[in-house]
């Protein structure tokens, strides 16, 4: 398989992705609406690997663009990564997040039935385990949505499950990506959130660059070491190589729907997060401790080793680097893929 169509393939992950997928001596095919991303990512990926990316400017959930695009290729797969991901604006604006994501899995999915491409690596979360009682998560922890983000993933899955027990053609890969940070090492490619961040990381590198006047870290009495809430933070890098890897074994897999959490296996606390990024950056972050955050976990983190053994694959960057990449792309790229300030 030499060609992979990459939806969303100008976004944060999905461009980390394509540099390794080219890199892996894949032909990459790009479709990408910019809701949420810039036609520079895309510049900085051919830039990157040194190979061209066959691009399109569309809407997966338009049937006709996605229509000509299976005819004009031949996708030994697809990873379709292109969705909206803000958990707070899915709990304001519920409808247009499931016609969005469902309805682009929907669409996406009869087209690849019709064409007979029938290979899909899925942008999935670890949102789908919803609040875990039991830490580190592994795949068979019980599946739960808690916001309409989440349940747009969760239900694009099953979606997912039931077209591959119809058609015993599909193998589906789902991906259960963990909290994806850091940066491609070049300093040229990395995260660039539209208006205020809800996540840490790019917050955090916002205040660190000077955009913002400090973090906020939301709750401070949380029963961990610190005080403060554990994730399982992974470098966009590994993630990206996530990808490939499944890819890689696609041939191997048994036709069906098959779920791999990729996550380092390791917790760090939102204070430990901040240390090592003060760290790299080489001052303090000027933050407040304030209340809880709605909806936050006090702890998640991953089981990955199902990931490390049928896909062959393992998060090998630790959070220093994690912090030292994202840094270098935000002090390097302030204002992400626009020059300067937006202009109020
Ligand atoms: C991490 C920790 C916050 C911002 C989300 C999505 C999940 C996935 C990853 C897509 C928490 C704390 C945050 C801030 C803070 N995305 N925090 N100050 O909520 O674990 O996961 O992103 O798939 O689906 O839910 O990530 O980075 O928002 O929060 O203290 O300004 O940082 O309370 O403990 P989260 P996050």
């Amino acid at each position: 398989m030499s060609t992979v169509l990459v939806t969303g393939g100008a976004g944060y992950i999905g461009s980390h992705t394509c540099v390794e997928l080219l890199g892996a001596g894949y032909d990459v095919v790009v479709i990408d609406n910019f809701a949420n991303s810039s036609p520079k990512a895309l510049e900085a990926v051919e830039a990157l690997s040194g190979r061209k990316v066959t691009f399109l400017e569309g809407d997966v959930s338009d049937r006709p663009t996605l229509e000509r695009l299976f005819s004009r290729h031949d996708f030994g797969a697809v990873i379709h990564f292109a969705a909206f991901k803000a958990v707070a604006e899915s709990m304001s604006e519920p409808l247009r997040y499931y016609a969005n994501n469902v309805g682009s899995v929907l669409n996406l999915l009869e087209v690849m039935q019709q064409t007979g491409c029938c290979n899909l690596v899925f942008s999935s979360s670890c949102t789908v385990y919803g609040n875990a009682q039991v830490v580190p998560i592994d795949e068979t922890a019980p599946l739960e949505a808690v916001n309409p983000y989440g349940r747009s993933k969760l239900v694009s899955e099953e979606i997912m499950r039931d077209l591959c027990a119809a058609d015993p053609r599909f193998k589906v890969v789902l991906l259960r990506y963990f909290n994806p940070v850091g940066a491609h090492p070049s300093g040229e490619l990395g995260e660039d959130p539209r208006g205020i961040p809800d996540n840490l990381m790019p917050y955090l590198m916002q205040v660190a660059v000077g955009r913002r006047d400090k973090l906020s870290v939301f709750g401070g009495d949380y029963p961990t070491r610190d005080g403060t809430a554990i994730r399982d933070y992974i470098h966009v890098v590994d993630l990206a190589l996530g990808h490939v890897a499944a890819l890689g074994v696609l041939d191997e897999l048994e036709p069906g729907c098959q779920p791999f959490n990729l996550g380092t296996g390791t917790g760090s606390t939102v204070l430990e997060l901040v240390q090592a990024a003060q760290r790299v950056i080489g001052r303090p972050i000027p933050l407040e401790i304030v209340g809880r955050r709605d909806g936050d976990s006090v702890a998640v983190w991953a089981d990955p080793s199902r990931a490390n053994a049928v896909l062959r694959w393992r998060a090998t960057r630790n959070l220093h680097d994690m912090c030292r990449d994202h840094w270098n792309w935000q002090s390097k790229h302030p204002y992400g893929f626009v020059d300067g300030p937006p202009r109020t």
